[in-house]
């Protein structure tokens, strides 16, 4: 891969350490590291992002300790914790 010079990100995705460029969401990075799925529904179905534009509310995960809350929405952190459903049960 190139070198972009693009700021670098490190966050742990249920548990697994990864990195992204500055100004990656939530659940772009959930979808670059090959996670399927944020959340279970209400019949233990797994669900993902769907809209990628806050409406959905599929994309539901725990971000360092908070849960609910919108990975299409949020961007990525240094350091940040993210949780989904394959670590958190109900995320
Ligand atoms: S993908 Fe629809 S609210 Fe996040």
């Amino acid at each position: 891969m190139t070198d972009t010079g693009a700021v670098r990100i490190r966050l742990t995705v249920d548990g697994r350490g990864i990195e992204v460029e500055a100004g990656t969401t939530v659940a772009a990075a959930l979808a670059m590291a090959g996670v399927s799925g944020s959340r279970l529904s209400v019949k233990g179905e797994p669900r993902a992002a769907l809209c990628g534009m806050g409406v959905c509310q599929e994309c539901r995960v725990t971000i360092d300790g908070r849960a609910h809350a919108l990975a299409c929405q949020t961007l990525c952190r240094e350091g940040q914790s993210v949780r989904t459903w394959n670590k958190a049960g109900e995320a």
